[in-house]
């Protein structure tokens, strides 16, 4: 467990709790899938955003664990989606749902985490609420579209990378802050500031995500090193390579993106490392993470905003 965890433990248990119970479906596959990826863990740091955050606006009431664990079904179902589009086969140090199962039933499932999310959501009977989640997952949604788009091109700008980050990941954290925020009764400054605070450590995480694919080994991150570059996807750590390489180098890394071949990662990394790529992308994300926290100290001081520190440094000092 992370050191932030700690403070919430109650309601963190209460949470993995609710997943477990609104796992049930009388559709045997769906609840074997569901168990499957709740069993394999993860950092659950999107819900435990949520939990912080009503902590740390002292939010008296339950609905807080709703919605961490809404937010939690809703990020587990992109999951489920990104590894049919990323032919995945590794994740949280298992077999994909789609390497175990295949296509159709990880699609499948996958819709039935989303609907159960809009279902929980219906319950807390909230319009903001409904509203910001309505709004993120058809952000994703658009994210995720635009990076199949952007595949297995090398032309992509950094601008078009930070889009799609925003979106595929970024706009989640945000939400898990702001709903927290929300049924917290927060004013609209401190709404503000925790959906910028969510958006910017997204943000980073993404990106640091984006330098491990390439520097990290899939004992450590329960993934695939080097599946970004099998997808042929451009991303930072390639596309500041691509700028300030030789040509002959640039090329090298154009072509692999455009092919979608893993086979000259060695190569790459090194040309990745002699630019400079991975220490800018990394850059990139101290500085995000300076951001969320300029956010944060907007915010009253205490327990629950310290952990909220730690959260976001730890997504920039993470190794999986
Ligand atoms: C994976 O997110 C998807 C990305 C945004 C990179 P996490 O790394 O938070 O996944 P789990 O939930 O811990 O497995
Ligand atoms: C993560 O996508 C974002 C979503 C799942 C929406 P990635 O493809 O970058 O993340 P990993 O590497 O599969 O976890
Ligand atoms: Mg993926």
């Amino acid at each position: 467990m992370l050191p932030f965890h700690q403070i919430v433990k109650d309601d963190f248990s209460a949470v993995n709790q609710l997943i477990i119970q609104q796992l049930h479906s009388d559709v045997g596959l769906v609840e074997n899938i569901g168990q499957y990826l709740v069993e394999a863990g993860g950092k659950r740091l999107r819900p435990l955003l949520v939990l912080l955050t009503a902590n740390a606006l002292n939010y008296q009431g339950k609905s807080h664990i709703n919605l961490a664990a809404i937010i939690e079904f809703i990020h587990t179902a992109t999951l489920l989606h990104d590894d049919v589009v990323d032919m995945s086969n590794l994740r949280r140090g298992r077999p994909t749902a789609n390497a175990q199962w295949g296509n159709a039933p990880s699609v499948l499932v996958g819709d039935f985490l989303y609907s159960r999310a809009f279902q929980m959501m219906v319950t807390l009977n909230n319009m903001d609420v409904m509203a910001i989640l309505s709004n993120t997952t058809n952000k994703i949604a658009e994210g995720e579209v635009q990076q199949l788009v952007n595949a297995k091109d090398p032309s992509v700008t950094e601008a078009n990378y930070f889009r799609v980050i925003d979106k595929k990941t970024a706009i989640l954290f945000a939400a898990a802050c702001e709903v927290a925020a929300v049924i917290s009764g927060a004013n609209s400054e401190q709404r503000k500031a925790l959906h910028q605070y969510g958006l910017h450590v997204g943000i980073a995480f993404q990106l640091v995500d984006d330098a491990l694919d390439y520097i990290s080994d899939a004992e450590t991150m329960g993934k695939n090193v080097g599946d970004d570059l099998a997808e042929g996807k451009p991303t930072l750590p390639l596309i500041h390579a691509m700028r300030n390489a030789n040509k002959e180098d640039a090329d090298l890394i154009a072509q692999a993106l455009r092919q979608g071949d893993a086979s000259q990662l060695p190569a790459i990394l090194k040309i990745v490392q002699a630019t400079g790529g991975m220490d800018y992308t990394l850059d990139c994300a101290k500085q995000q993470v300076a951001y969320a926290l300029d956010q944060l100290s907007k915010l009253e001081i205490n327990a629950y905003t310290q952990a909220m520190k730690e959260l976001a440094e730890f997504s920039l000092a993470r190794s999986y």
